[in-house]
């Protein structure tokens, strides 16, 4: 009999879909994907694909960029209930009334936001180019960066820059406990601090080096040092430790008591196995964005991935 795994590929075949996934989907997940990789790296291939299907096993922000982006294509996430703390935190409501109050600033928003948010931006950042997007922009013209204030900070410390912040931020990545991070860098004297820098400004601090999911994994695979504590989401330790199989990764400790003793994202690990077949078999949940908000909110998207290439 064929295992789910099995079963999933010769669906996948069939129905000519590709399956992209976020580094911080279950190692079962990734093993069947077509491309693993961050968010810039994921809206860049579903810019590309040429499938009739995409399943997007990741968070509904990402899948919603690929139909943004895809229009013609159907896209389906395993489950419509994995969301993102960060793209919760700004409602549109809220938000237009915000930026129409300040509205001599250009709207930079990180790429982990909903649609509507998007629609009411001038452009969109992932982690990997936020720094860069905002360093594009001329330094007389003020900013409004949201939703993320933890990588706001970090892109003003990076830029010298000062930016009008939404507050909102990444429950995951706001997990980390400083303390328990000291105690176990004592143990580990000889291990680099890596991070992403939706963590919070005390935890970035004692980093050896800060960037995306995709940064992260570049930066261990090149560097000559062996051990390292990981500040990012568990999820991510699958792939790395794969790329550097000699090296010791030690996942930061977090401040909630959870199993794994790490930063978990409840909202990715909504996407299981099972649901991927069901979700492939079915067609269904499918991600649809009115017409009208796809196109205002391709525009950004698209101007990010042009100063990306
Ligand atoms: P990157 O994929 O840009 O590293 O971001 C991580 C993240 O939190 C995605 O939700
Ligand atoms: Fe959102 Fe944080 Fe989960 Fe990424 S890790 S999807 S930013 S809640």
């Amino acid at each position: 009999m064929k295992n789910l795994k099995e079963k999933i590929l010769e669906l996948k075949k069939q129905k000519n879909a590709v399956i992209l996934a976020h580094y911080y989907q279950e190692a079962d997940i990734q093993e069947i994907a077509d491309y693993v990789g961050d968010s810039l790296g994921l809206s860049q291939e579903a810019a590309k694909v040429d499938a009739d299907i995409i399943l997007f096993a990741g968070v509904h922000f990402m899948a919603e960029t690929a139909k943004i982006l895809n229009p013609n294509k159907k896209v389906i996430l395993p489950d419509l209930k994995a969301g993102c703390s960060l793209a919760e935190s700004c409602p549109p409501d809220l938000f237009g009334a915000f930026a129409l109050k300040h509205a001599d600033h250009m709207v930079v928003t990180y790429v982990n936001c909903s649609a509507e948010i998007k629609a009411m931006s001038d452009i969109v950042c992932t982690s990997s180019n936020a720094v860069k997007i905002v360093e594009s922009i001329p330094e007389d013209v003020p900013i409004l960066f949201a939703p993320d204030k933890n990588l706001g900070k970090y892109i003003m410390e990076q830029t010298g820059r000062k930016l009008l912040l939404w507050d909102g931020s990444c429950v995951v990545h706001e997990a980390f406990s400083l303390d328990k991070l000291i105690a176990l860098h004592k143990k580990h004297p000889d291990a680099e601090i890596i991070a992403h820098p939706e963590s919070e400004t005390h935890i970035l601090k004692t980093a050896n080096y800060i960037g995306s999911t995709a940064g992260m994994i570049d930066y261990v695979k090149k560097s000559s040092k062996a051990k390292f504590i990981i500040a990012t989401e568990a999820g991510i330790l699958y792939k790395m430790q794969q790329e550097v199989p000699e090296k010791t990764l030690i996942p930061a400790p977090s401040n909630e008591d959870n199993t794994c003793a790490c930063s978990e994202c409840a909202y990715m690990k909504m996407n299981t196995l099972q649901k991927v077949y069901d979700c492939l078999l079915n067609e269904s949940p499918e991600i649809i964005v009115p017409e009208t908000i796809r196109e205002k909110a391709l525009l950004p998207i698209e101007r990010m991935l042009e100063l990306s290439k």
